[in-house]
């Protein structure tokens, strides 16, 4: 199976190189190159111009875009030999000697870059809309950067940004000692994002770094046997490696749950999903990028395959694993009273059954990283959310020490759950060790989609009752989810889901259960928030029929249901402060009545669209499921005066770079300006956990607030100042009250690490475990919200329009609210896709052509608001947001299409085939 010909094509024009010159950022370039090359290849590889990012070698994505003639065109569509003496402008030309350009400050100051892997193409497309109309319209911003996707911002800090360019900048936000939380910093890691120096997983490989490609199975289920393997390898003399599952040194098996790891980094035997790994080709880049791995020697005997949990539970079906039987890999369960009693006493009851499908992560940069072995350690610069997790899985694979490993994030191009797990690192591990020179790869995105993991497919049926006043009085909920063939974070889904399928609300009678399904698909994993989004999606869509089935308000009928302080959840887990949903729901009811009747108005005159306002909550815990999940935060202070935190949570985008040193700065009492910033390193930050379930402001940041104050309290005691006194530190003097300390004078004193003094501090969040009915304390604190949409959809067509998002989130407090904003507007456009548009088909939608996810003219404007009711222990009182925000949007706007039409979409994505045939009463499974 082929899956980078992308590499392909480049090796085979370089074969047939001849002399171009391009007029590169101003400077004439003269280079070899072939001129069917990608133009977005050589300015990589020839011109050192790796600001120009490839995220699908397609022209589907955009990132690749660069400026010919002062034309946006996607660089990896247009062959080189056209370009010669053009003038080629890539986001390296944006700066002017050294200092970013104005549109990029406008991009730093609005918070338009998250990830940054989009932004160079953003970058170049705005820059070509703005010479040409230097104050554009939002439909003109809309229109110029139709070509190019971003995952990760929603696009509306892009937009605000590129028409900011126009009016007077505004300057950055500056924070004195002591006020950095709650304000609105620009990024700290911003600038290199925006001058397209962030070396992502496919940037900065040492020179002559090695090439892996992997040999993948062609069918989702097959056993496999290799062929002459050694004549193969002598028919290639270049190949410098050919490695099996006979060549891993520790174990052949890796996973996220320890305890349940059962990959293989290469399948031994057998093939349990569609690209699955049996082997993989090592070799100079040129080589084996030309190599047509069609004709390795490997024969397949394919089997049938269970593609849908119904399949895989069906008496008789084939166990995808010995030992899992009824392919059953976990079942998670929550029950409290007695539901069903509950339930015949109803004054109404509604209930439904659900499906979602596939969701792909989408990020725009696939994975890519290289590995070098540096003596008898190996080390690893690749895209992941969790370096430390990585380091022990690989040690493991290895078989070396954990500490023989070292894992070194590169940038990380977008990851939302799908870079928790170990992607490409073996490969590269195993080729760099076996070969003894750097080995990297870069998954295409054909490669990307087909083998790294996806939101869970899900199958609910769920019943809600309640009085007649309109209080729950029960609530039962079954879900199956599909998690492909291997367990990944299927465990996770299958705990969490019973938790958190109630949604924000008190039910006192309650049996939830939710089970993860082995089936021949690609893995499902961990997708922003675990499985709670598909369960949002039954249980607030049935509570506007059970609120409509009392004559309730759907608002109301939220709000008085809604927890609150001392109220137990469903795993009788009740708080003393920090439950903001019920702020929430009233923070949206202005705009609920005003949007209400505008649609109202707008109905009435009778035409093809019709305006629908809808509204969901949501809740989510923080953090791992009643489960360890603590994070350690150092910061030293050194006898150059420096100071330096060390910290170790991955930034996928999200701010947690900028957050964590806000929260440190305040708690230690200096400036965000004096810290210098020692990103995630296995060898050199201690263990932050990972990037996942909302937990970096949560519990990295409190680890940041403890180290922070830690320190202070070490430098006031020697500097004999009282705990109020203002700390300064300048020219490596320290000074407090009267006290005074230079640095520069201890150096004697510095401590192993190179510190005069230091604090290294970790938080893990209380939790109970949760006994057998699933009851007791899962997180140390929530975080809740509430959305509102507003749609028009088009009656004949069946097409929908979001036109706004409102939403709504208690954080507890604001540590950076542009950040906030970010990730709201980000996770809603997610939301947007999972309700209307996407659905990853295996074998069918394996590229950004057919997987559609929103672009920028697909998101509304989103009107966040944001609500502080303080976590007894979160950092300043912060919760989590990342997972949070993509919860309620889709339920929200399945509401606002059955307020505006009457239908219920209850197999989603709700296209417009699925809307047209639910209007004209042709599909099954709809309601009313
Ligand atoms: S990399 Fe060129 S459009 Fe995606
Ligand atoms: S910031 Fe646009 S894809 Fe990440």
């Amino acid at each position: 199976m082929r899956g980078d010909g992308g590499v392909a094509l480049h090796a085979r024009g370089r074969a047939a190189a001849r002399r171009l010159r391009v007029r590169l950022n101003g400077t004439w370039r003269g280079i070899d190159a072939a001129p069917s090359a990608r133009l977005s290849e050589v300015l990589r590889e020839d011109l050192d111009a790796e600001g120009v990012k490839v995220g699908c070698d397609a022209g589907d994505c955009g990132a690749c875009t660069v400026l010919v003639d002062d034309l946006p065109v996607c660089a990896c569509m247009v062959p080189a030999g056209r370009m010669e003496g053009c003038r080629v402008e890539t986001v390296e030309g944006l700066a002017r000697d050294g200092r970013i350009g104005r549109l990029q400050a406008a991009f730093l100051r609005a918070g338009a870059a998250q990830c940054g892997i989009c932004t160079p193409g953003m970058l170049m497309a705005a820059e070509a809309l703005l010479r040409r109309d230097p104050s554009p319209d939002r439909a003109s911003v809309e229109e110029a950067l139709a070509g190019v996707l971003c995952r990760c911002t929603g696009y509306s800090k892009i937009v605000e940004a590129v028409q900011a360019v126009a009016a007077q900048p505004r300057a950055p936000v500056q924070a004195d000692a002591g006020a950095a939380v709650g304000a609105r910093l620009d990024r700290l890691d911003g600038v290199p994002k925006l001058r397209g120096e962030e070396r992502f997983g496919a940037d900065g490989w040492p020179a002559g770094t090695l090439l892996v490609r992997a040999v993948r199975s062609p069918h989702p289920h097959a056993r496999f046997a290799f062929g002459d393997i050694a004549a193969w390898r002598a028919a290639h003399p270049e190949i410098r490696a050919v490695l099996t599952a006979a060549d891993i040194p520790g174990r052949n098996l890796n996973g996220v749950i320890p305890n349940l790891a059962d990959q293989p980094v290469f399948a031994e035997d057998v093939a349990r999903f569609r690209g699955e790994a049996v082997a993989a080709v090592v070799g100079p880049r040129e080589i084996v990028g030309a190599l047509d791995l069609d004709d390795f020697p490997v024969s397949w005997e394919p089997r049938d395959p269970l593609l849908d949990v119904v399949a895989a539970r069906a008496a008789g079906a084939p166990a995808v694993h010995p030992g899992r039987p009824g392919n059953l890999l976990i079942e998670g369960r929550v029950t409290r009273g007695d539901p069903d009693t509950a339930l015949a006493g109803a004054a109404a009851i509604v209930e439904g059954d659900f499906s979602t499908g596939f969701i792909e992560h989408a990020y725009i940069e696939p994975e890519a990283g290289f590995a070098r072995r540096v003596g008898d350690r190996i080390e690893v610069h690749a895209c992941t959310q969790a370096p430390h997790m990585d380091r022990d899985d690989l040690a493991a694979i290895m078989g070396l020490a954990p500490e023989d490993v070292r894992i070194v994030p590169t940038g990380i191009g977008g990851g939302f759950g799908s870079k928790l797990d170990l992607s490409l690192q073996p490969f590269i591990a195993l080729a760099a060790w076996v070969t003894g020179e750097p080995a990297g790869m870069v998954y295409t995105r054909p490669e990307s989609m087909m083998t790294t993991t996806k939101r869970h497919p899900s199958r609910i049926h769920a019943r809600i009752g309640a009085d007649a006043e309109g209080r729950l009085v029960g609530m039962t909920f079954e879900g199956q989810f599909n998690t492909g063939a291997y367990a990944s974070w299927g465990p996770t889904v299958a705990n969490r889901v019973p938790v958190h399928a109630s949604g924000p609300y008190g039910v006192p009678a309650y049996d939830a259960r939710a089970a993860a399904i082995h089936t021949h698909c690609p893995p499902s994993g961990a997708f922003r928030g675990f499985g709670v989004p598909q369960a949002a999606i039954a249980q607030e869509t049935l509570f506007d029929a059970l609120a409509d089935a009392l004559g309730l308000d759907r608002l109301d009928f939220r709000i008085r249901n809604a927890l609150g302080v001392g109220m137990p959840t469903v795993t009788g887990q009740s708080f003393a402060q920090g439950v903001g949903i019920g702020a929430c729901f009233e923070a949206l009811r202005p705009h609920w009545e005003r949007l209400r009747a505008e649609a109202a108005v707008f109905n009435a005159a009778g035409r093809t669209l019709r305006r629908g306002v809808g509204v969901a909550g949501m809740w989510y815990g923080c953090g791992n499921t009643s489960l360890p999940n603590p994070s350690t935060i150092r910061v030293g202070l050194g006898a150059d005066g420096t100071l330096t935190l060390h910290q170790g949570a991955t930034d996928i985008g999200q701010g947690s770079n900028t957050v964590i040193t806000q929260i440190c700065a305040d708690a230690l009492g200096l400036p965000v300006a004096a810290f210098r910033l020692v990103g995630p390193d296995t060898d050199l930050t201690p263990d932050a956990g990972k990037t996942s379930a909302s937990r970096q402001t949560f519990v990295s940041g409190a680890a940041a607030e403890r180290a922070g104050r830690a320190l202070r309290e070490t430098l006031l005691r020697r500097l004999n100042a009282g705990p109020e006194a203002r700390l300064t530190l300048e020219d490596g003097v320290l000074r407090a009250g009267e006290g005074r300390l230079d640095l520069r004078e201890m150096g004697a004193e510095a401590n192993a690490f190179g510190y005069v003094f230091m604090a290294e501090e970790t938080f893990d969040p209380p939790t109970t475990p949760l006994d057998e009915n699933g009851q007791g304390e899962p997180y140390a604190a929530y975080g809740w919200g509430a959305h509102l949409a507003v749609i028009e959809v088009d009656t004949e067509l069946g097409t929908v329009k979001v036109r706004k998002l409102v939403a709504a989130h208690d954080v507890g407090r604001a540590i950076n609210p542009t950040l906030l904003e970010g990730q709201i507007e980000g996770g809603s456009a997610q939301g947007l896709g999972l309700a209307l548009m996407e659905e990853y088909l295996p074998g069918r939608t394996e590229n950004l052509h057919d997987y559609l996810i929103p672009t920028i003219g697909d998101v509304p404007e989103v009107e966040s608001i944001l609500i502080e009711d303080p976590d007894a222990h979160g950092p300043f009182g912060a919760k989590g947001i990342g997972e949070q925000v993509l919860i309620p949007t889709a339920p929200a706007i399945l509401n606002a299409l059955r307020d505006a039409t009457g239908i219920a979409i209850r197999d989603l994505p709700a296209t417009p085939d699925r809307i047209h045939a639910a209007l004209r009463g042709l599909s099954p499974r709809t309601a009313s």
